[in-house]
């Protein structure tokens, strides 16, 4: 099954929402902040982009609650800063959000109209549903694109580990070692694949001298030293644990690939490089937490803030319920209590975020 028929986080605003479990991902957007506003100061500088006066910015992935605007508002913020500073007025902004269309677009919009009550500049919004895959807006259209936390979901998860029937964590560790490079692989194929396919069309979409400013979580070394270097590796070792105890079928954990990949910093830049659209201005790699408060980075939090993400994915494969995900927080709180504690320290976490900042070239 496609990404697109089936992703989403935990909508509304409840206590296992995705808008009351995100603060990890807020804390990278606030990180992204010198990126945008350098990107703003770049494409408003530029003549020939605002001669119309009017200037398009879209944040693709944008899920739902307060970070669903928070990039897109640094952006605005930037922008009035930046006329306010040349004394000059500021050009009109259309504001699009972008998601799945089973993102909880009911509560971005509401959002949305906040960002409308602000005057100065003159700002009109809208969301598009649909991949970040396939085509979105019309030529040229865009100023600035940003994305945070998203394009570390693939479009699909790699069809030759199903169709092989390789597992994507096999249960057995020496046989789970033997195949790392094959399943490593796979899924860095289809990275590679879906990435490509991103940058050729926003570099369509974006107007001569757009900017992009993405995250992306990654993982901290370009060798895949063993199955924790990747991200799926943590997600793998709870429900694994699940399987082991039963409280999620053997076999169907066997057959449950996540599309989801964490590439690292060479393979980023390779793949920029080889797709040739975009040159990139800044690359920043941030400490999984750097910068947080503790408080949000107890096992409790970190384990609720996995099933905000994981919860319709993983219910949806495994048929299970709520009951199944009350015991996959408890599992991951104690992984994270333990053996998998590293993956939350600062230093030592396999995963980090890689911020970019590109240019049309
Ligand atoms: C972890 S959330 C990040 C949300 C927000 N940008 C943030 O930083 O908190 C990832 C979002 O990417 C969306 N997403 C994943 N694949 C996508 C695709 N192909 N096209 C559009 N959105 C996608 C998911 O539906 C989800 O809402």
């Amino acid at each position: 099954m496609d990404a697109k028929q089936m992703l989403h986080m935990n909508q509304g605003q409840g206590e296992t929402s995705y808008v009351q479990n995100s603060n990890m991902q807020s804390a990278e957007q606030n990180r992204m902040k010198p990126l945008i506003e350098a990107a703003i100061v770049h494409v408003c500088s530029n003549a020939s982009t605002l001669s119309h006066g009017k200037m398009v910015i879209a944040d693709l992935g944008c899920s739902s609650g307060p970070n669903a605007v928070a990039l897109v508002s640094i952006a605005l913020e930037a922008t009035h800063r930046h006329f306010l500073q040349l004394r000059q007025p500021p050009p009109e902004v259309c504001i699009l959000l972008n998601d799945l269309p089973y993102n909880d677009f009911n509560t971005v919009v509401k959002d949305l109209v906040q960002l409308r009550q602000i005057k100065e500049p003159i700002v009109v919004t809208g969301v598009v549903p649909g991949s970040f895959y396939e085509r979105l807006f019309p030529s040229g259209s865009l100023h600035l694109v940003c994305s945070s936390n998203s394009l570390n979901w693939l479009s699909k998860a790699p069809e030759d580990l199903r169709i092989n029937q390789i597992p994507a964590y096999d249960i057995d560790e020496y046989v789970r070692r033997e195949r790392l490079p094959v399943v490593a692989g796979a899924y860095a194929r289809q990275f590679r694949k879906d990435f490509t396919v991103f940058l050729e069309l926003r570099a369509k979409e974006l107007a001569p001298e757009g900017m992009m400013v993405v995250s992306v979580p990654g993982r901290r070394c370009d060798e895949l030293i063993n199955e924790i270097s990747h991200i799926w590796g943590m997600i793998a070792q709870i429900l694994a644990i699940m399987a082991l105890e039963g409280v999620i079928d053997k076999a169907k954990f066997e057959s449950f690939y996540m599309p989801i990949y964490g590439p690292s910093q060479r393979e980023l830049r390779e793949i920029i490089q080889e797709e040739g659209s975009f040159s990139i201005t800044e690359m920043r790699v941030h400490d999984l937490n750097s910068g947080m408060d503790s408080t949000f980075l107890t096992p409790n939090r970190v384990a609720n803030g996995m099933r905000a993400v994981l919860e319709p994915i993983i219910n949806q494969h495994f048929g299970s319920s709520g009951e199944v995900m009350d015991e996959f927080v408890r599992t991951a709180e104690k992984h994270l209590s333990g053996q998998g504690s590293s993956y939350v320290n600062q230093t030592e976490s396999p995963i980090v975020w890689f911020a970019l900042s590109l240019a049309k070239a």
